[in-house]
């Protein structure tokens, strides 16, 4: 998982987002991670420790004088034992804290006392984000070294709309796997197709499959995560847009094929395609601009189809083609039929689905089929896969890419 063996160390303060970090907290724990949870005083009025307490299943502290901890000294056996401080939510109050080194209670003395780097998540009402102490206080934590997570904007729990509020829990996740992943596609540009493709026979009806877009959209999500600035070429899916990625919805595949050429058509070299989407090979071509309807003794209406372009071939067949890498659903013989597709669409490396029962579900497992032979990624949550696969495709980059 992503975080497997990491030691965090969260802080909460005394905002009411800080109801929305035992759900962090618990994500956290999900992806691998170990949490030790402390608190201030402050944070205690808003979510119990008992709350964090049976979320992690360890002593939450909140009291720089716990005689329970060794030599009294939480503040040191606490952050040495982190791979990072996370503070969320973090008060206006504390980021001015920290910004002047001041350590007047646990937490405090906790973050002045690390050898670890820090996160933190602001929350506030956005008058306290805009205040210009506030401002002060956070250019100077940036130029510390400390790593800003948000804040965002939107509505706020005091009624008012605006920079300030809290990352959502997921976002939070997804910025701290972020923070953690070797960045071994930093400064690549990737271009990803995901999801299904819908071709209309009238306006009301039409012919797709059932590929969710979990598999397209952890790439995407993952490939951030590496480093790489993503674009998202996204069929019919009501999958959230990962965080940090360019999303661009589409709903036929000569949409899809429209907009990838238009990708890489931008002045910025696309460095890496990854063609996930399940695309229709064929069109209904004689698609009725009005509503088929029944009658009463009538034929059923005749389908003809013509074939949709093929967008991993076409991109591939380029002259200044990028890194492309296909994917595959085979059902039998999964190398010997991969290694022909691979040839087939001229690509570096296909990734195969093992199994069939993929659409849909969370997790998978992949076999990747490259002119060396192949190399299986055993079954794992899709997001921890496309993690993997970020890394195996960043290993077979070209040297000049
Ligand atoms: N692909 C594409 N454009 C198409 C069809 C497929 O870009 N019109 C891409 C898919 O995104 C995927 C790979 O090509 O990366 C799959 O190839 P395809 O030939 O469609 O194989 P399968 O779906 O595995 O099935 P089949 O062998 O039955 O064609």
């Amino acid at each position: 998982m992503e975080l497997t063996n990491r030691h965090i160390l969260l802080g909460v303060t005394g905002g009411v987002a800080a109801y929305k970090v035992a759900q962090y907290a618990r994500e956290l724990q999900r992806r691998g991670a170990t949490v030790q949870v402390a608190m201030t005083e402050a944070a205690t009025r808003f979510v119990g420790p008992v709350t964090f307490q049976a979320l992690t299943g360890r002593q939450v502290y909140t009291d720089q004088w716990d005689s329970s901890v060794p030599n009294n000294m939480a503040h040191i056996e606490l952050s040495r034992q982190a791979d990072a401080i996370v503070i969320a939510p973090a008060t206006a109050d504390f980021l001015a804290k920290l910004a002047n080194g001041l350590a007047d209670d646990l937490l405090s003395t906790l973050c002045i006392a690390r050898n670890c780097p820090l996160l933190v998540a602001p929350a506030m009402n956005r008058e306290m984000w805009a205040n210009p102490a506030t401002q002060r206080n956070v250019a100077r934590l940036i130029e510390d070294g400390i790593v800003m997570l948000g804040p965002d904007e939107g509505d706020q729990a005091c009624g008012e709309t605006g920079v300030g509020r809290m990352l959502e829990p997921e976002d939070l996740v997804e910025d701290t796997i972020a923070f953690f992943a070797p960045k071994a596609l930093a400064g690549k540009q990737v271009l990803i197709t995901a999801g299904p493709t819908f071709e209309p026979i009238d306006p009301v009806r039409g012919i797709t499959n059932l590929s969710s877009g979990k598999m397209g959209f952890a790439i995407a999500r993952a490939c951030r995560q590496a480093g790489a600035q993503v674009s998202l070429i996204a069929g019919p899916t009501a999958l959230p847009t990962p965080r940090a990625v360019r999303r661009i919805d589409v709903t036929t595949a000569r949409q899809m094929f429209d907009a990838v050429q238009a990708a890489l058509a931008a002045p910025v070299r696309t460095d890496i395609f990854i063609a996930v989407a399940a695309v229709a090979d064929w069109r209904v071509a004689n698609a009725s601009d009005s509503k088929l309807k029944k009658t009463a003794g009538g034929q059923p209406p005749a389908l003809q189809f013509a074939e949709n372009p093929d967008i991993l071939a076409s991109v591939a067949a380029r002259a200044d083609a990028p890194y492309c890498v296909g994917f595959a659903a085979e059902s039998e013989d999964l190398e010997r039929n991969g290694q022909d597709k691979r040839r087939r669409k001229a690509v570096p490396l296909l990734v195969a689905n093992i199994g069939h029962a993929t659409f849909g579900r969370d997790d998978n497992e992949l076999l990747l089929i490259d002119e060396d032979g192949s190399t299986k990624l055993s079954r794992d949550r899709k997001d921890a896969l496309a993690a993997r696969l970020a890394q195996e495709i960043a290993r077979r980059l070209p040297p000049s890419d």
